[in-house]
């Protein structure tokens, strides 16, 4: 990919898909665009119609989420400016003080943190279930786990470390038996993995908008089913229901407070229209090539360390590597100063799944590709790779 600006053009290997993805559709700037140039109201605010088109904007949104996520209650999407704030408002919103949560040891510090501060402040208990040192949950530990009651299962869908995937129809049955809500982190699968919350049995899930859905930062939300109610974090001004000084129920005006970000939404929508358009199906299938190919010559490459399972159908295109001893921030600097290849080096904040992988406190040299990389660009990563390992 070039990129210009300044009169000078550089050559880029984006390969840090999993932190944000980049570049984004051309329909998103435009939908961004026109929202500065056609939009530029306040939703659910006036009587008049920029107002109205914002208010549209918001509704597609959460129409066309809902449609790649099968979910029938597109109310109950509320937006957030990421997924560490969906899962703030479903951790803090839903767990009593004393109460006992389930979660896994390849949790994101998204997770790892208001659990830490629940069971510090609240006297929550938090039980991990362990994994593998390929990331992969121990689900025998997670049956054994669900057998004792327990108000909340926090589950990561896929390493942001490892690339693992949990079986989430697996743990959903395993969830629903137990008569556990579960809270799913898709924060690395929305947009490039088939999710279906009906037959997953995903009660509650905690989305962002600039990763596989290919929308801008600021984006992201959280699905609640029918049924679980959890507190506001933020109060305010909805556009509703404003004689009262109470906060009101109805939804998704409950969780958002405030004016929302309608460019970024408008952004979002696009780039979601644009994911249901190519299909995830397809979008998978081209990153499982280009994570084959990478698999395939990386193993190829005396020195290197993979870390994750080998399998496609256990992973997303997240990989973790070291170079021998190195350190992963020289590596990721060399890659960057020297070829132009652009990853994420160090703990990726999550350090039990490091701990999991056995690279803790290291960290890793972390390749994600997405679904504008191409087969060229992995030979080149492959190619510096190896010239780097070499020494
Ligand atoms: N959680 C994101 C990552 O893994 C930012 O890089």
């Amino acid at each position: 990919m070039f990129m210009s600006g300044n009169g000078s053009e550089e050559r880029i290997v984006y390969l840090d898909n999993a932190a944000t993805s980049f570049p984004k559709p051309l329909c998103v700037w435009r939908a961004m665009e026109h929202y500065f140039f056609k939009v530029g109201g306040n939703p659910g605010r006036s009587g008049h119609r920029l107002s109205y088109r914002a208010s549209e904007i918001l509704f597609d949104t959460r129409e066309a989420l809902a449609r790649l996520f099968n979910i029938d209650t597109p109310e109950r999407i509320v937006f957030t400016k990421n997924a560490t704030e969906a899962i703030n408002v479903a951790i803090l919103g839903l767990l009593k003080p004393g109460e006992r949560v389930v979660t896994t040891a390849m949790e994101h510090n998204a997770v790892m943190r208001p659990l830490r501060y629940l069971e510090k402040t609240q006297g929550v208990r938090v039980d991990v279930v362990p994994a593998d040192s390929r990331g992969m949950v121990d689900m025998e530990a997670m049956a054994r786990v669900l057998e004792e009651k327990a108000a909340l299962l926090v589950v990561n869908h896929a390493s942001n470390v490892a690339g693992s995937l949990v079986d989430l129809a697996g743990v959903g049955a395993l969830a629903r038996e137990a008569g556990v809500p579960m809270l799913v982190d898709v924060a690395q699968t929305a947009g490039c993995f088939p999710i279906d919350v009906k037959s997953m049995n995903i009660s509650i899930m905690a989305f962002t908008g600039h990763k596989s859905l290919l929308g801008p930062q600021g984006t992201g939300g959280l699905y609640v089913a029918p049924g679980l109610e959890p507190y506001p974090l933020i109060r305010g001004g909805t556009g509703s229901k404003s004689e009262l000084e109470e906060q009101p129920a109805l939804w998704p005006d409950a969780h958002e407070s405030g004016t929302p970000n309608v460019v970024g939404l408008a952004g979002l929508r696009a780039g979601v229209e644009f994911v249901l358009e190519e299909g995830v199906d397809s979008i998978r299938a081209h990153e499982g090539r280009l994570f084959e190919r990478f698999w395939q010559g990386a193993r190829e490459i005396p020195g290197l360390i993979l870390y994750g399972p080998d399998e496609w159908k256990e992973r997303v295109a997240v990989v973790s590597l070291n170079v021998g001893g190195e350190d992963p921030a020289w590596v990721g600097h060399r890659l960057d100063r020297d070829y132009g290849i652009m990853v994420r080096v160090g703990l990726h904040c999550a350090p039990s799944a490091h701990k999991s992988l056995g690279t803790f406190p290291r960290g890793t040299v972390r390749v994600a590709f997405g679904l504008f990389n191409t087969s060229d660009e992995v030979d080149m990563a492959l190619e510096a790779l190896e010239a780097i390992a070499r020494g």
